[in-house]
């Protein structure tokens, strides 16, 4: 069936479905209450012409007028209802197109979907569907649907009365009016709305509006001078779309005038026939106005509001389920089906690992070979870029390699299984999420026993910064800010969590950057000993807490370079001696210039 999953596959018809995958119910009483609003008028047309007749026939007109009555007010009635329930399905469809995006971005078990430049372009411009930006919202959508659908209706069901007075004059008016379909089909309708200007125009305008009203951007806009280009840029980019939708979509003069010509001809002819036939007698005065009427009311299949409502809403739903398709095959990972519950038991080797990102061409890891015995602790140490970061996002299986394998207890990373190794794994990124949660949520996202996170919390330094209730953002009631220092003991806290209740890994990417040099000290002793039993991956530039590792591993250019404990490596007297010498002279500087005693480096 070919044409029918053609005619499926149209825009038009995957907003019609998208209705009744919203809320199938709410769905079929639109529709219902559509058609009986689609006839109505044509009914009235008839009514009135009943009322005609019975007064020229001197018989009693309360049928007629009964049936005046009832469709006028049906007209009056069902308006109204019909609006509701537009509004109401319009937002459950863009709650049901919110839901589809929120599965694409979360479902895939990597990440590499919310890294690709198109996907990510993509999903800038599908998740602003209901914003406003290059259409109405949702609700609006479906609303203009009902209208521009009505007018079709009702004019088809006007036209089909003309049959009673003769077959050729409905199908000439339907022709005619419907003439301007095919006509005008180049005007008014963004077709080209998926250019890559527009496409940019939005992202662009879309980026700066998030900076001038989301807050972290407040402190820069302000302190650089940023505020009026923002709101220029916005602005510009505004304008830009305006622009490019005008000129897609202006009415064209050629068109609009056969149009007329066309839609002019076949309304004389019947009209012109109407009036003979009524002159001759041939019709009665009923009849004529009845046909009068239902000839005017076929003009509604003209051109007009559906063709524009139905382009504009059904291109966010395209939009949609095209990401949706996409995103799932860009960030899967190969599912593996053994489970890693307690791993890693013995060890983790990295064998000639190579790796780049996808969608970049640079090779960031170069062939890395490293074993770190389970329940050992690595540090690693390597200038910035050097791709530190990467390993340990391979280590929680983010990506696979390129190239090469990392294997846990002699088995594949590949073929674990995803979430039984995830389970294993706990880690503080270098750009840790701060929850928009409380303390306790914050350390312990999947809940945990208050004395397990009271004793992680304790463990990161993280006591007396607020009750476990407290929401960590300034925006809910009770809630607080805290500093970065606070912020980095949090997600230390959370890891710490994690390795009480069974992760066998911990991954520590800087995890003290942002702590003042006491604290950094007292609490990575602590961080230690909670993780004494676990295998632990540090990575660091501050060579204080780097030294406390079992192992040490320098990483250039994509390859260990350097592999021992600090005192081996010092002694070696390479690479890990002359950064680690650099940091100690810089310290040493500190030190007899505030006549302080740090004791850190001994
Ligand atoms: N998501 C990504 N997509 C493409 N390239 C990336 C991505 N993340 C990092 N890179 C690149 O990979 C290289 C290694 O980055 P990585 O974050 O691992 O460095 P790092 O050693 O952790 O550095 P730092 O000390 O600054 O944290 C860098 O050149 C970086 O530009
Ligand atoms: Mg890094």
């Amino acid at each position: 069936m070919p044409v029918l999953t053609g005619a499926a596959e149209r825009p038009e018809w995957r907003f019609f479905a998208a209705l009744s995958k919203a809320d199938r119910p709410l769905a079929t009483a639109w529709w219902i209450v559509l058609v009986l609003r689609g006839v109505l008028p044509a009914a009235f047309a008839i009514a009135t012409g009943v009322v005609i007749a019975e007064v020229q026939q001197h018989r009693s007109t309360t049928p007629g007028l009964a049936a005046v009555g009832v469709t006028f007010i049906l007209v009056q009635v069902l308006a109204p209802i019909h609006q509701a329930i537009s509004q109401n399905l319009g937002q459950r469809v863009s709650a049901w197109l919110y839901d589809r995006l929120t599965d694409a971005t979360v479902a895939p078990a990597g990440i590499a979907h919310l890294e690709d430049p198109t996907l990510t372009d993509d999903l800038t411009v599908a998740r602003e569907f209901d914003a406003g930006m290059t259409g109405p919202p949702m609700f609006l959508n479906v609303e203009f649907a009902a209208t521009g659908l009505l007018d079709l209706i009702t004019g088809v069901a006007s036209a089909a009365v003309l049959f009673g007075y003769t077959w050729w004059a409905p199908l000439l008016l339907v022709a005619g009016w419907g003439a301007t379909h095919w006509l005008l089909r180049e005007s008014s309708v963004w077709r080209d709305r998926n250019t890559d200007e527009v496409r940019q125009a939005q992202r662009e305008a879309d980026y700066v509006y998030r900076l001038a009203v989301d807050p972290p951007a407040a402190k820069e806009l302000r302190l650089f001078g940023l505020v009026g280009w923002t709101v220029e840029r916005f602005v510009a980019r505004r304008r830009q779309l305006f622009d490019l939708q005008y000129r897609a979509t202006r009415l064209r003069e050629r068109p609009v005038l056969w149009c007329l010509l066309v839609v002019l001809m076949a309304n004389a002819v019947v009209f012109v026939a109407l009036a003979l036939d009524a002159v001759d007698g041939h019709l009665t005065l009923g009849r004529v106005v009845v046909f009068a009427q239902a000839a005017v009311g076929a003009s509604l299949i003209a051109f007009g509001g559906l063709n524009w409502v139905l382009d504009g809403a059904a291109a966010p739903v395209v939009a949609v389920l095209k990401l949706e398709k996409a995103m799932a095959p860009a960030g899967e990972l190969s599912r593996g089906r053994t489970p890693a519950a307690g791993w890693p038991a013995r060890e983790i080797r990295f064998d000639s690992v190579t790796f780049a990102y996808p969608h970049a061409p640079a090779q960031v890891l170069s062939g890395i070979d490293l074993t770190i015995p389970a329940g050992s602790s690595l540090a690693i140490v390597g200038v910035n870029g050097a791709g530190k970061t990467t390993l340990a996002k391979l280590l929680c299986r983010l990506y696979d390699p390129t190239g090469g394998r990392i294997e846990v207890d002699g088995i594949d990373l590949r073929d674990v299984e995803v979430d039984s190794w995830r389970r294993q794994v706990t880690a503080v990124f270098q750009d840790f999420i701060r929850f928009e949660l409380s303390l306790r949520d914050n350390v312990a996202p999947e809940g945990a026993p208050d004395d397990v996170v009271r004793r992680a919390v304790a463990h990161a330094g993280a006591e007396g910064l607020a009750d476990l209730d407290t929401p960590l953002a300034k925006a809910y009631a009770g809630g607080t800010d805290l500093s970065g220092g606070q912020w980095q003991r949090v997600a230390l806290a959370r890891a710490l969590c994690a390795v009480e209740l069974g992760a066998r890994l911990v991954l520590l990417d800087e995890p003290t950057a942002q702590l003042d040099v006491r604290g950094e000290a007292a609490i990575f002793e602590r961080v230690l000993a909670a993780t004494r039993d676990v295998t632990t991956v540090l990575v660091s530039h501050r060579f204080s807490t780097v030294r406390h590792a079992d192992r040490i591993c320098v990483v250039e250019h994509g390859r260990v370079v350097e592999l021992g404990s600090h005192d081996e490596l010092m002694a070696h007297g390479g690479r890990y001696r002359t950064m680690f010498d650099l940091q100690a002279r810089r310290f040493q500087a500190t030190q007899d210039e505030e006549g302080q005693l740090y004791d850190l480096l001994t």
